[in-house]
């Protein structure tokens, strides 16, 4: 499988996945990085990585369909089959969830469909709830909605503060993100050849 990862920021996700295909546990390539705001420190692991980046910031296209198309064009280049999202901090339009319907991912700090959004731990934290997690979802026009695939809890304890609810969060993530991807992979290469 050819997998696409979109990121806007720092991308200790891309580095859980891009690590988890270079141990073998994760059977698929990583074709391209899509990614949104120069100067992102996920690009910078990309390169170390030997993962093509495609950078490009909406602005600079006339609308949203343009810069969607000019991504679908390099997803189309580089064969990409399949695309996770890891901290992309945008929604995906109609050009590319029509071109890539059920084959986009999400993952999420939260347990959706509690607190989805921006600063879902910082939400979680505020809230006083004693449990959070991560999810991870097929994305469709919606803000963190879409279907659920996986999910793990996240205690929070007596004395946590976001920050360090952050990092538990983080660690989940980078375990249960290479994961799922490897269980819907194997999935797809056991499904009976249709004729
Ligand atoms: C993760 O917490 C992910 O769940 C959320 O954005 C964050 C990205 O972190 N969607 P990183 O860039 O992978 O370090």
């Amino acid at each position: 499988i050819k997998l696409a990862v979109f990121a806007s920021g720092s991308g200790s996700n891309f580095q859980a996945i891009v690590n988890a295909m270079a141990q073998g546990e994760l059977p698929a390539v990583c074709a391209l990085l899509v990614c949104d705001k120069p100067g992102a420190k996920v690009i910078e692991r990309a390169k170390k990585a030997g993962v093509p980046a495609f950078v490009a910031e909406p602005k600079n296209f006339e609308n949203k369909a343009a810069y969607e198309q000019a991504i679908l064009e390099k997803l189309k280049e580089s064969g990409v089959e399949f695309i996770a999202l890891a901290g992309y901090m945008r929604l995906i339009g109609p050009v590319l969830l029509q071109a890539y319907e059920g084959k986009i991912v999400n993952i999420h700090p939260s347990l959706l469909p509690s607190f989805p959004g921006l600063d879902a731990v910082g939400q979680a934290v505020d809230a006083g709830v004693k449990v959070t997690g991560v999810t991870i979802h097929y994305v469709d026009s919606g803000m963190d909605t879409g279907p659920i695939i996986a999910q793990k809890a996240v205690d929070i304890d007596e004395g946590d503060t976001k920050d360090s609810v952050m990092r538990k969060v983080h660690a989940i993530e980078h375990q249960l993100y290479p994961q799922t991807l490897a269980k819907l992979f194997q999935k797809k290469e056991e499904a009976p050849i249709s004729k």
